[in-house]
């Protein structure tokens, strides 16, 4: 996938912009303030329906206006394609693949395999486990078709479970066991998709953290979200009392985890916030190679504001190891000066923002 034009109009302070990218890195310069994250943030909307940086859709539609669009012009395993998304402030969606109009942002994102980077990336590795879920999704959902179906299942099973759980009299409802088997057998389903994930993109992962972090020695696990030797219709079972008390589910692959350890301690204890974004960015960048690996595809790497925090070298290792990969990248950055390293590359644009407006260098 590669994004051969891109429009954005009424997005943040971006009235109506219109960029020409090239295959290989986009590099965006201004000023604060002058849009060049709200152009991520628009690209980013092609790849996940939603922003990076804000979960109201509405705080990004342009002051006064009542919808934004963002629009591309894509080539996908040298077809042509028409990708399109709007949302306006009733919050409802509308996405456009090649003229065809869908209220199913799916359509949209399952053509569109993107990631994003920014300074707020070790975040990923502090909060809570559920972005980093959405990290093992994202990459399963580009490489197992059926995945999608069967966390939509899941996640169906459980909200019904919840309610049941938290509505009625649970332990006289007829139906109790009924859902307790379906959330085990979707459950089951998840998880072995997860953890076959996580060992498959592991040596990947390792094998860039030889590279990003030498100092260190990582250990990388899989946690499924309930306790360990048993099934999850067995660890349903045991939890029931405490599921009733408490109106929710305790356990299943909605609690499921990656963890990264250093010599046995969580990682984000023992080591600095630029080194956790550069375990973040091995990790991103495994998800990458795997993706590349299994399916051939190419993805599109947005990364905002790197110049913080990280050494030349190392931005320097994640660029070349990105490239390899053959991603589309777009890197923003304050002044040119930051990005004296990228001489090197010979497939790359410049773009400079200022007050909304893009102009290309040529
Ligand atoms: N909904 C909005 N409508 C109009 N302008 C906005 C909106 N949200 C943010 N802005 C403005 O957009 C500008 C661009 O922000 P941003 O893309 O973060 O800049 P940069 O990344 O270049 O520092 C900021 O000046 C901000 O005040
Ligand atoms: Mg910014």
């Amino acid at each position: 996938m590669q994004l051969d034009l891109v429009q954005i109009k009424d997005f943040r302070n971006l009235v109506n912009v219109s960029i020409e990218p090239c295959q290989g890195i986009n590099f965006i310069i201004g000023a604060n303030g002058s849009g060049k994250s709200s152009i991520l943030e628009a690209i980013h909307y092609l790849g996940f329906a939603r922003s990076f940086r804000s979960s109201k859709h509405k705080n990004v539609i342009q002051h006064e206006k009542d919808a934004f669009t963002v629009f591309a012009k894509c080539t996908n395993n040298g077809e042509g394609l028409r990708l399109g998304i709007q949302r306006d402030m009733s919050d409802a969606v509308t996405v456009n693949v090649n003229g065809e109009k869908s209220k199913r942002a799916s359509e949209l994102v399952s053509l569109v395999p993107l990631q994003v980077f920014t300074p707020q990336s070790s975040d990923l590795l502090t909060g809570s486990p559920k972005s980093r879920r959405r990290m093992l999704d994202w990459g399963l959902f580009h490489v197992e078709h059926h995945f999608l179906n069967a966390v939509s299942k899941y996640t169906k099973v459980l909200k019904h479970r919840n309610a049941l759980l938290k509505e009625r009299g649970y332990f006289a409802a007829a139906d109790k066991l009924y859902w307790l088997e379906l959330q085990a057998k979707f459950g089951e389903f998840v998880d072995h998709y997860r953890e076959t994930y996580v060992e498959a993109i592991k040596p990947y992962i390792i094998d860039n953290l030889k590279d990003f972090l030498p100092e260190f020695s990582f250990e990388i696990s899989y946690y499924r979200g309930w306790e360990k030797g048993s099934s999850l219709i067995e660890a349903l079972h045991n939890n029931e009392a405490k599921d009733a008390k408490y109106g929710h589910s305790g356990c299943g692959p909605h609690k499921g985890d990656i963890r990264f350890k250093v010599n046995g301690v969580a990682a984000h204890e023992v080591i600095s916030r630029g080194q956790l974004r550069m375990l973040v960015a091995a990790t991103q960048l495994g998800a990458v190679q795997y993706l590349k690996a299994q399916t051939n595809k190419n993805c599109i790497f947005l990364l905002d504001d790197l110049g913080a925090e990280l050494d030349v070298v190392k931005r320097q290792a994640f660029i070349d190891k990105l490239i390899e990969t053959e991603a589309q990248l777009f890197i923003t950055a304050i002044e040119v000066s930051q990005l004296q390293f990228i001489e090197k590359y010979t497939e790359k644009k410049l773009f400079h923002v200022k007050h909304g407006h893009v102009e290309e260098e040529i």
